[in-house]
């Protein structure tokens, strides 16, 4: 069988970056074909290359056999192949309709616009997808906002889609979801690139796997010659991944006490309704729950981001319930925030300056009442050394980091202030192996030094594993706390849909 895709030799190198160094990968008709690979290892940028966004330095592209190269995204378009991107490329402010007709080309009538309305509700129903088209797309929530994404390659009828960590901001709910949809997708015949750090969805989906390292091929292997053992070795080659032991210690008194906190969202529901929870000194608590349960209004509370309707929060008897984000961290809360491009980082900024975004008052960066460059640079080097951020050459804008890369900044940003809280909302989201540890390790040393955080996650290998305690999150109330020793993962289940008494 002659491949549909093959790439041969790709490199690109960015300014102090060499992203793809003779990069090779073939992919087949009505394959699911998922590409490994560290942080930075260059997944991004070679998809970036399929998709015309980018122009490779060298090497061969060739669909059908035929040789190409994407000058710009329309030529990939017109060559069938389409992409969601790591960070979704939708218009905020436009509705679901308009958005997918702005990937349509030849619009030049309204009766085109009418007939594509069809088209899209074809789409919608053949699949089984839930949206409105006439929703502004910054009301949908993430999950939702992905369909919208897929939809637009649907409509331009690729062959070949390439999904850059879809599963990464979804529920695993809705990454079932997503899997059936791209069974569906394989058995009509389309390719799917599939980009994803998690182990279990990678072994569930993949009829083939290629291993990226450092912007080189490292192997590709077909389903029933590799497991997840096998597929992480090659992936971190020699490297070692983190060891750490969450060692019993005594949990002090409560440090931060929320009491009856109820808060409305922008659609006038509920997020949060009466919420009350307690977090202990040198504790982590896991809070698990689906997204959407209310745990970022719970966040954005905490950390000044957003004032309640009612209630009360208090940290160390010191009442912030209307503290800005300015007084909440000056207080000593630190946060993860969910939406790492949005609300985490200055994107043009550099990476030294997003490093100090909210200690650049701090004595040890002011000199004769100016910012202290030296100072500034040491503590980004110390910072990009200790957490291996690859984080380009000097001054090089933080939102050219590679994702996974973003997100070690954001983390190495929150947990040098030195909090005495940390709110951490999936904190090890597009992080590989050895990266998500690490930052497990820090959390868990942390700990060590009676730091209290709060873990929000999905992943409930990750809660249980970290947490010495685990509340569960539905419906903007707290259905259960359990001992993660004592537990299992059915019990958390249950919680997690509200299958109990509240
Ligand atoms: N537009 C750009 N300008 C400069 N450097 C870039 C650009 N895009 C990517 N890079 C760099 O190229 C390298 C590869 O990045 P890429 O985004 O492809 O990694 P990745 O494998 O997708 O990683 P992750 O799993 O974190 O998403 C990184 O070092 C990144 O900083
Ligand atoms: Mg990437």
């Amino acid at each position: 069988m002659k491949p549909v895709l093959e790439i041969k030799n790709v490199t690109k190198t960015f300014p102090g970056v060499k992203a793809l160094d003779g990069v090779c990968l073939s992919i087949y008709e009505g394959e699911i074909h998922t590409l490994l690979g560290e942080n930075g290892a260059g997944k991004s940028t070679l998809m970036n290359v399929l998709n015309g966004l980018y122009k490779p330095d060298s090497g061969e592209i060739f669909i059908d056999g035929k040789h190409n190269i994407f000058m710009s995204p329309k030529d990939s378009i017109k060559a069938k192949i389409g992409m969601v991107h790591q960070h979704f490329m939708l218009v905020k402010n436009h509705t679901v309709l308009e958005n997918i007709l702005l990937s349509v080309e030849g619009l030049k009538s309204i009766f085109n616009k009418k007939a594509i309305r069809i088209q899209v509700e074809e789409i919608l129903t053949r699949f089984n997808m839930d949206v409105d088209l006439d929703e502004p797309m910054w009301k949908l929530s993430i999950g939702t906002q992905q369909w919208v994404e897929l939809v637009k390659l649907l409509i331009r009828d690729c062959r070949i889609l390439i999904l850059d960590e879809p599963t990464a901001v979804l529920t695993p709910q809705e990454a079932e979801k997503l899997f059936a949809f791209l069974g569906k997708l394989r058995e009509e015949g389309k390719s799917i690139v599939f980009i994803s750090h998690k182990m279990r969805e990678v072994m569930a989906l993949s009829d083939r796997v290629t291993i990226l390292k450092k912007g080189t091929t490292v192997k590709s292997l077909t389903k029933g010659n590799f497991d997840e053992n096998v597929l992480a070795s090659l992936m971190i080659g020699g490297d070692e991944i983190p060891k750490w032991e969450r060692a019993p210690k005594k949990i002090g008194d409560d440090i931060l006490t929320i009491a009856y906190i109820s808060v409305d969202n922008d659609k006038g529901l509920k997020d949060l309704k009466e919420f009350s929870m307690s977090l202990k000194k040198g504790e982590i608590l896991g809070i698990a729950g689906i997204a959407g349960n209310g745990q970022k209004a719970l966040s954005e509370v905490i950390t000044g981001l957003k004032a309640p309707k009612s209630g009360t929060v208090i940290l160390e008897g010191l009442d912030i319930t209307r503290a800005d984000c300015r007084n909440s961290q000056l207080s000593g809360i630190a946060h993860v925030p969910e939406d790492r491009k949005a609300v985490g980082i200055a994107p043009d900024m550099s990476v030294d300056d997003n490093l100090i975004l909210k200690s650049y008052k701090d004595k040890k960066f002011i000199k004769y009442f100016l910012q202290d460059k030296k100072a500034i640079k040491q503590n980004a080097e110390e910072l990009i050394d200790c957490y291996d951020i690859k984080a380009g050459p000097p001054g090089n804008p933080v939102r050219l980091l590679s994702g996974g890369n973003i997100q070690k900044v954001i983390i190495a940003r929150e947990m040098s202030l030195n909090p005495k809280v940390l709110i951490a909302l999936y904190p090890t989201r597009g992080l590989d192996i050895g990266s998500a540890e690490y930052v497990h390790k820090v959390i868990i040393d942390a700990r060590n030094r009676n730091m209290s955080t709060i873990v929000i996650s999905e992943d409930l290998d990750e809660l249980l594993k970290l947490s010495d305690r685990i509340a569960v999150m539905f419906c903007g109330r707290i259905t259960g706390v359990v001992d993660p020793e004592n537990t299992t993962r059915e019990e958390i289940g249950l919680l997690m849909s509200g299958s109990c008494d509240i």
